[in-house]
């Protein structure tokens, strides 16, 4: 790959996907595009990247998507599973009553082990939640892995990840060396693509946001850019669940940590945060005078 191309594959990533490559992850690339190339019948990087400038969009999609890394396990990191049991949904519980009901969104799902881990933390609450409507909404950029979220089938080695057995003979039925989730569970996800680099304010306000290990890909500007549009789609009382290297410290007034629970978040009220300004103003302008 020359520089030019890897400059030009930079700056496209970063514009389309968020993703902030530093200058020498060519191996990165060519790990990721070689292979793509070939699917389309190109000798190599250079072939995609004239595609793609002579306006190939469907070239361009498939180059984003091979970039992303959709790593994720049922359960991952375990504590904000942890958290969401013993004082997100606690809390919702009570806050909630009037309304029986909560929006719950997955902001980057990939293959739907994340969604699924928090329907089946909802499904293992029985009676408290009946009656309730729940609201699961998964999204992603990636068209591949939410076609695989939403089939539900999982391999051994992935079932393996993380999920407890109990749960894997509870809510998944065996299909040779497949494993699918059960309808019940299935039905309480809903899949939307959804690029977080784009508005997303048609989606609603949320009681709970999990948006876990897609920042870490993002440059300062672009996550403190989507955390602000976060804040707007956060209900004032609701939380914002991060990932094991991701935090709004020194980035962002929106949220402010929950103390005592290491990657939980709760929005910060703006208005109250900026009115000793508002009100500082007039002594300002009389001293002005
Ligand atoms: C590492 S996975 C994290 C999955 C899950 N949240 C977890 O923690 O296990 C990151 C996901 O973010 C998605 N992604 C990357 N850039 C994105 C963007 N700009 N908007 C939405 N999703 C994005 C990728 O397609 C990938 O599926």
């Amino acid at each position: 790959m020359t520089p030019p191309d890897y400059e030009y594959l930079r700056k496209l990533l970063k514009d389309q996907s968020g993703l902030d490559l530093s200058s020498d992850k060519q191996y990165l690339i060519e790990s990721r595009l070689l292979p793509l190339a070939r699917k389309c019948g190109l000798s190599g990087i250079s072939d995609l990247v004239q595609k793609m400038k002579g306006g190939s969009a469907f070239v361009v999609a498939q180059v984003v998507e091979a970039m992303t890394t959709n790593e994720t396990f049922f359960f991952r990191d375990k504590v904000p599973f942890d958290h969401f049991g013993d004082t997100i949904m606690p809390e919702i519980l009570k806050t909630r009553a009037g309304r029986k009901g909560v929006r719950i969104w997955c902001a980057a799902g990939s293959t739907g082990q994340e969604p699924y881990s928090l329907a089946m933390c909802l499904k293992e609450m029985g009676a408290q939640l009946s009656g309730w409507r729940i609201e699961i909404i998964a999204t992603d950029l990636s068209h591949e892995v939410l076609e695989k979220s939403r089939a539900g089938i999982y391999s051994q080695f992935e079932v393996q990840r993380g999920l407890p057995i109990q749960m894997l003979v509870e809510y998944f039925k065996q299909n040779g060396e497949f494993w699918q989730i059960n309808p019940e569970i299935r039905a309480m996800v809903q899949h939307r693509q959804l690029n977080l680099l784009h508005d997303f304010s048609q989606l609603g306000t949320f009681d709970v946001v999990f948006c876990r290990n897609v920042l870490i890909y993002f440059d300062q500007p672009t996550k403190i850019n989507v955390f602000n549009r976060l804040h707007r789609t956060t209900e004032p009382d609701g939380f914002l669940v991060l990932g094991a290297a991701e935090t709004v410290v020194g980035l962002t007034e929106t949220f402010k940590p929950y103390p005592d629970r290491r990657g939980l978040y709760r929005p910060n009220d703006l208005r109250a945060a900026k009115a000793p300004v508002a009100a500082a103003a007039p002594r300002f302008a009389a001293a002005a005078l």
